[in-house]
């Protein structure tokens, strides 16, 4: 069988970081690292990238890789002593071989199950036991599903509280071609103004200049027109209530060491997430967190600017 047609392969990525990568027949693929169990490749059947990685990525321990698709776990953002949006994206995953079933079956092939479970150095930072399970799926469209399943394996009765994130880096043409419909009137929290919150004006959202909120108490569905590419992705969640807006723009780009100076104009991130009401597992509970991204040519949406209608029409 030639490799182009194996639906799931494990090999050697940068820096020798193992890679597996996943195929579906129609052409489309993914690559998941290892480590950080991140996504940091989703090509369409054509083989073109719809995520963003930056050129200046460092693919090396303890960095997380800048791109793709980073899982913010044990906590989003900067609280306490943890790391700014938690270890999970700079820990070294391993397959899950044997991952318990889930209640509905994925109908591709091309599927890898990951898990990450506390070593002893992570239990002197954060005191918790947990198994974290993690599958990546590419549909038979091309379609990309995360599912992550976070247990509280506690033996002491101790309840596990945690926020998350899957901080997604979708590519775009042109950062001031692009609007994001589904998050119009909602409320947000602003990073950029001490978390104070603000609600969101009626229009769908374009750019203009560094954006950092967190939307609150989202619908289940996003979308983000790139006008330029005349193309949409849609995002639907689930188990993730809110998502995260965020571009740096030139000055936040320039101070971070591994983002290309004008890179911020050729991504954007919209993350699903549970944030503003963190999550608490008693011993033995399961939480479950699910986004599935799609990318639709525009033209396939007749109403291209009516959010009704691009949510309907994929
Ligand atoms: C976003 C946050 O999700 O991630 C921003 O809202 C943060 O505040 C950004 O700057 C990037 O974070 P990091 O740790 O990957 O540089």
């Amino acid at each position: 069988m030639s490799s182009e047609r194996v639906p799931v392969e494990l090999c050697k990525g940068i820096n020798g970081l193992e890679k597996v990568v996943l195929r579906e027949v129609r052409g489309s693929s993914a690559e998941v690292y290892l480590y950080g169990g991140q996504v940091t490749s989703w090509k369409n059947d054509h083989g073109e990238e719809l995520l963003f990685v930056s050129s200046k990525a460092i693919f090396k321990p303890p960095k997380a890789i800048r791109g793709g698709i980073p899982i913010c776990f044990p906590q989003f953002g900067n609280h306490g002593s943890l790391e700014q949006h938690g270890f999970a994206r700079n820990r070294v995953w391993s397959i899950d071989v044997d991952p318990p079933p889930f209640p509905t079956n994925t109908s591709s092939r091309a599927f890898i199950d990951l898990i990450l479970k506390p070593s002893e150095e992570d239990m002197k930072i954060w005191p918790h036991s947990y198994e974290f399970r993690l599958r990546v799926a590419l549909g038979p469209g091309g379609d990309l599903m995360l599912t992550s399943r976070i247990r509280n394996t506690s033996t002491e009765g101790k309840p596990l509280t945690f926020t998350f994130a899957y901080h997604t880096y979708f590519s775009v043409s042109d950062i001031s071609e692009v609007r994001v419909e589904g998050l119009e009137t909602l409320d947000y929290l602003d990073n950029l103004q001490n978390k104070e919150r603000f609600t969101e004006q009626g229009d769908a959202i374009t750019f203009e200049s560094e954006v950092d909120k967190i939307y609150v108490s989202t619908p289940t569905k996003i979308a983000i027109l790139d006008h330029e590419k005349k193309r949409t992705f849609v995002i639907r969640k689930d188990g993730l209530p809110d998502a995260v807006v965020w571009n740096p723009w030139d000055k936040k780009a320039k101070a971070m060491a591994d983002f290309g100076d004008d890179e911020y104009k050729h991504m954007l991130c919209v993350e699903a997430a549970a944030v503003e009401k963190p999550i608490t597992l008693k011993p033995g509970e399961e939480w479950r967190g699910r986004q599935e991204l799609s990318a639709v040519p525009s033209s396939y949406c007749s109403g291209q600017l009516d959010p009704q209608k691009v949510l309907q029409c994929s």
